[in-house]
């Protein structure tokens, strides 16, 4: 047995987006594809409560599958004033997002610090993650892309900060 001084505090990454079931989730899964799990814990939610327990949307779904990103399992729920302590960072798909997440923490005592996902590929720009809600699977396909260039981004980061 490891003695509990030798223990890993895990880093743990909260993806949100509006309703957890078409970017957030797609967010996590291609991020913790790309990290270790016995150093990394990655999770996501929605500001919105319209899909709590629900899996992620068909379309989300395969766009992982065909990436071998693989998020059928992942059931929905709505991000809460806890999570600022409980995640080291949160992750944001759009301004709109922001606004919401950032409403709550005003009474939440907080470790996360918190950004918009692709301030990494954009730094200072403020771009979103369209929602693919309304969309088409070419719309899920673009956003995946995106998702997968800043988790690129991000994973390199964590990786060389624990080394
Ligand atoms: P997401 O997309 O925020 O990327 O999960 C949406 C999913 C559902 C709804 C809105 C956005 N909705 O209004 O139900």
């Amino acid at each position: 047995m490891i003695p509990k001084s030798q223990k890993m505090k895990k880093t743990k990454i909260l993806m949100v987006c509006l309703g957890n079931i078409c970017r957030s989730p797609l967010a996590e899964g291609i991020l913790a594809s790309k990290l270790d799990p016995a150093l990394f814990e990655v999770d996501s939610a929605g500001t919105g409560n319209w899909h709590v327990g629900n899996p992620p949307d068909k379309r989300s779904i395969a766009v992982g599958k065909a990436h071998d990103v693989h998020i059928d399992h992942l059931r929905g729920r709505q991000f809460t004033a806890s999570d600022f302590k409980a995640f080291d960072r949160i992750y944001v798909m759009d301004s709109s997002n922001l606004s919401n997440v950032l409403a709550l923490r005003e009474t939440a005592t907080s470790n996360a610090a918190v950004s918009m996902i692709l301030e990494v590929l954009f730094p200072g720009e403020n771009v979103d993650v369209p929602d693919p809600y309304y969309g088409g699977s070419i719309d899920f396909e673009r956003v995946y892309d995106m998702l997968d260039q800043a988790c690129t981004l991000i994973a390199d980061e964590l990786n060389t900060s624990t080394n």
